[in-house]
């Protein structure tokens, strides 16, 4: 931890990436381990884009599940502390997650890899509407539809589909740019995200790994953090504080 604070300290550019572990301490499920989403849900078969073509009322069901539980979440201390650590250099929250919890907690530049539930669009007209507007008809079980008619669905990125280009690339841009890249609550399985600390430690970036598991990306980093984001993010901002 010394170690880590002290790194943080010398940085003037910091970069953040999260993933579902980050959430977990607001009431989310992460995808993979026991009590993954994954667990219950193939994602083949309810979150890929073949699915959703083939039988739309199916990745519904998952959907509803990911809205309710996502819009009807609160940030915790670990999401202020990122907030906090914009005061000591950081630059942007890179994220894999879904939930808007990052912006809720106040971050000003959020990058979300795999788009947000917080929106739908209809894939027939490209129209947008947010889903706190039909939450309503969502949580009685009912599919929103648009007004051309056609079903709507979350503006998240579903396997086979590509991740929003531009977003990448920016991301790509703050993990070279960073002279320390923090990664919290990430299995760091998933490509392209997973890439992102790569490309940090291979511009020279100092690499901090917080969860409570070690990961194929622990034998890479300079600093391990065994624990959860909950915890071990608000320790680093006091000791950094300090
Ligand atoms: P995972 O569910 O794969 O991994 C969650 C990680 O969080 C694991 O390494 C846990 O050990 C860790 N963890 C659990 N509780 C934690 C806590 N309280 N604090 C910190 N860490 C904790 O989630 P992601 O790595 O985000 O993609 O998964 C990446 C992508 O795979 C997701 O964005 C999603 C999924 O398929 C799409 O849906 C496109």
């Amino acid at each position: 931890m010394e170690k880590a604070v002290r790194a943080i300290k010398r940085a003037d550019k910091i970069a953040v990436l999260t993933g579902a572990g980050m959430s977990v301490e607001s009431g989310i499920a992460p995808f993979r381990g026991e009590d993954g989403l994954w667990k219950k849900f193939d994602p083949q078969e309810y979150a890929s884009l073949s699915a959703f073509n083939r039988d739309p009322e199916k990745s519904w069901e998952l959907f509803r599940i990911q809205i309710e539980e996502c819009l009807g979440a609160e940030p915790h201390e670990g999401h202020y502390s990122l907030v906090e650590l914009e005061d000591h250099g950081l630059n942007a929250v890179v994220t894999q997650n879904v939930d808007s919890l990052h912006q809720k907690a106040g971050n000003e530049k959020v990058l979300e890899l795999h788009g947000s539930l917080a929106e739908l669009f209809c894939s027939s007209c490209n129209s947008r509407e947010g889903t706190e507007d039909h939450l309503d008809e969502i949580v009685e079980g009912d599919i929103p539809h648009c007004g051309c008619g056609s079903m709507f669905r979350p503006d998240v990125v579903l396997f086979g589909e590509p991740l929003p280009r531009n977003v990448l690339s920016v991301s790509q841009r703050e993990a070279e740019e960073a002279d320390l890249l923090i990664t919290v609550g990430t299995s760091a399985v998933v490509q392209p995200a997973a890439s992102i600390p790569t490309l940090a430690k291979r511009t020279g970036s100092v690499l901090i790994e917080i969860n409570p598991e070690r990961t194929p990306l622990t034998p890479r980093v300079d600093h391990f953090l065994k624990g959860k984001a909950g915890e071990k993010l608000p320790e680093l901002v006091e000791q950094i504080r300090d």
